[in-house]
C-alpha cells in the first residue's frame, strides 16, 4: 500500500476550511473534474477531513468549502479511530438500485435541519483515490446515502431540494434561519 492520508479523528480548535451555508451561491455552482491528482489535491482532502471531523460531519464535498472541484470525503465511522475514511475524486454513479428508501438527512451547510429524503438504496460508484488509482465501490445503507448526498453537492444540489414534504421542509428551514427561497426543487 502506498501512503494513505492519515488524519486524526478529532475536533480542532479551528477547522482549516470555512463552511458555506444554504443561501450562499457557491453551493449552487457545479464542480469541475480534477485532472491532476497531486499534493495540492491531497492537502485539500486532508483539510476537508479535518474540517469534517471538527464539525461532526460524516461527509463533506469541496463546494461546501468554496472549492469547485469534484472531491468528496466520507467517514461513516467517525468514532472508530482505525477505520480509514474514503476520499473520492471525480466520483460517478454507475448504477442505482430501483429500490428506494427513506432516511433522515442533515448537512453541514444547513445546520440543525434534518428531513426525510427518498433515494436509491444501493449504488455502484467509480472514482479515483488520492493516489490517482481508479476504484469501484458498491455501497448500501448509510454509506450509499452519504455518497449520493455528497455527489449532489458536486452538481450544485443540496438535500433540501429533494425533500418531498415541502410543508415540513419550509417549517424547518424557517425555524433555523434559512430562506425558503434558497431551495431549488429537483424532480
Ligand atoms: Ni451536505
Amino acid at each position: 500500500m502506498t501512503a494513505q492520508i492519515l488524519v486524526e479523528k478529532k475536533k480542532l480548535a479551528k477547522a482549516p476550511l470555512e463552511l458555506h451555508y444554504l443561501g450562499d451561491r457557491v453551493l449552487r455552482q457545479p464542480a469541475k473534474r480534477i485532472t491532476k491528482i497531486d499534493d495540492e489535491v491531497r492537502l485539500l482532502a486532508r483539510q476537508m477531513l479535518q474540517t469534517m471531523y471538527s464539525e461532526d460531519g460524516i461527509g463533506l464535498a469541496a463546494p461546501q468549502v468554496g472549492i469547485h472541484k469534484q472531491l468528496i470525503v466520507v467517514d461513516c465511522e467517525p468514532d472508530q479511530p482505525e477505520a480509514p475514511p474514503l476520499i473520492l475524486i471525480n466520483p460517478v454513479i454507475l448504477k442505482s438500485s430501483q429500490k428506494q428508501c427513506v432516511t433522515q438527512e442533515g448537512c453541514l451547510s444547513i445546520p440543525q435541519v434534518f428531513l426525510d429524503v427518498v433515494r436509491p438504496e444501493n449504488i455502484e460508484v467509480s472514482f479515483k483515490d488520492e493516489q490517482g488509482r481508479p476504484q469501484r465501490l458498491k455501497a448500501d445503507g448509510l454509506l450509499a446515502r452519504v455518497i449520493q448526498h455528497e455527489i449532489d453537492h458536486l452538481n450544485g444540489v443540496v438535500f433540501v431540494d429533494r425533500v418531498e414534504n415541502t410543508l415540513m421542509r419550509n417549517q424547518e428551514l424557517t425555524k433555523h434561519g434559512f430562506a425558503v427561497g434558497s431551495v431549488k426543487p429537483v424532480q
